[in-house]
């Protein structure tokens, strides 16, 4: 453990109860971490991008995601998508980075933690957590990727071994993992597979630019029957869903799933029927496809990967808006309008200037 004596003070954002972002957020002054464990590495923060996974679930449900913390009164900070610059207090046992790195990352990840983000102007993060940022990206640019680019690489290339040539369907085409999800899938399968995605149609023409061969408005179809009546004769290898909201996608699946495919879930609002969908075998009426569903740990090898695959182009930031750190409020209420497609990304204290 590393100490540092200065007494300086930082913004953050925080939260101390459940509701809406701009009922419960409020910008406080806290002293900048002074400690450091052996594996951290002090970051000035310069973006931040946000996951509307903050907003909906773990502000809305204080309570129910960090009893303890909520029950105690412990402040929740905002947000794990972060780029910035090394600046101090690197832990004993930190030995890639150096003070001055411009990196790219994501916060606390830990049960524990979870209530733990980045919103702020200085954030002790994991060095498993972070990697350089590639010198051909903006630190804006790279705020946008951590979670979503790592989430679309681990799911893609490390469990769905999605390869040239193959067929992959992308349910939620438009949101901040499905716009890093299609650009790698269009890099991976190349020009003879084939990407089809879902987004609602005034999306139809991003999505597209990005690298869907085909568009499925989710809007006006029965997604199982569309799949069934239009992709029956050509199976996808993959399914990933970024929306979980219909299990009938997967119960339907060897419908237009080729049976050596896999369908991965990053989220389900059906928790028991994706229970039984994992235990119950074939034999007893379980659903014959590969089912992936889990939650992933970040680590150096696993975000280098990701790192690479931004520095070589095969994922883009798609950025709906910029707000100044003073302007988080309005960040999220952009956030929640449903009309993003992309990134909303807060400068914090932009230091690509
Ligand atoms: N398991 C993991 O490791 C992991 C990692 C990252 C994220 N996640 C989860 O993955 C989910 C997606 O995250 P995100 O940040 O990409 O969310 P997001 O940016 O809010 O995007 C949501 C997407 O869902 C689409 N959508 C909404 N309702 C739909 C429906 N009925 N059918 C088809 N598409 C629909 C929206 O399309 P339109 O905008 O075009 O309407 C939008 O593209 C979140 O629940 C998040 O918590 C899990």
């Amino acid at each position: 453990m590393t100490t540092t004596d200065h007494s300086q003070m930082m913004k953050q954002w925080q939260f101390t109860k459940s509701g809406s972002p701009r009922d419960v957020l409020t910008m406080v002054e806290v002293p900048i971490p002074t400690t450091c464990a052996d594996d951290e590495v002090l970051v000035q923060i310069s973006h931040v991008s946000l996951n509307s996974a903050f907003a909906h679930r773990l502000i809305a449900y204080y309570g129910v995601f960090d009893p303890v913390g909520a029950f105690m009164g412990r402040p929740g900070v905002p947000e794990k998508d972060f780029s910035g610059i090394i600046c101090d207090l690197r832990g004993a046992n930190v030995t890639e980075f150096n003070i001055g790195d411009r990196v790219f990352g994501i916060g606390p990840t830990s049960f524990r933690e979870i209530a733990q983000g980045v919103l702020c102007e200085y954030a002790l993060v994991k060095r498993d957590h972070i990697v350089k940022v590639p010198d051909n990206i903006s630190l804006k640019d790279a705020a946008c990727f951590p979670i979503t680019g790592f989430t679309a690489y681990c799911f893609l290339v490390e469990k769905a071994k999605l390869k040239k040539g193959d067929k992959v369907f992308i349910n939620g085409g438009s949101g901040a993992v499905g716009v890093m999800a299609v650009q790698l899938a269009r890099t991976i399968v190349g020009p003879t597979g084939l990407v089809v995605a879902t987004c609602s149609p005034m999306k139809n023409d991003i999505v597209r630019n990005l690298g869907a061969d085909e568009i499925i408005d989710y809007t006006s179809h029965v997604l199982p029957d569309f799949l069934r009546e239009h992709y029956g004769s050509r199976p996808f290898d993959v399914i990933f869903d970024t929306v979980g909201s219909d299990h009938a996608l997967y119960s339907n699946s060897p419908n237009y799933l080729t049976p050596s495919g896999s369908t991965v879930w990053l989220v389900t609002k059906r928790i028991l029927q994706l229970l039984s969908a994992m235990v119950v075998p074939v034999y007893l009426g379980g659903v014959p496809r590969r089912h992936i569903f889990e939650s992933l740990t970040p680590t150096s090898s696993r975000m280098v990967a990701m790192a690479k695959l931004v520095e070589e182009g095969s994922m883009k930031a798609v950025i709906d808006s910029t707000y100044k750190f003073t302007d988080v409020l309005d960040a999220y209420d952009r956030m929640m309008s449903r009309k993003v497609t992309g990134k909303v990304v807060i400068e914090v204290n932009d230091l690509d200037r």
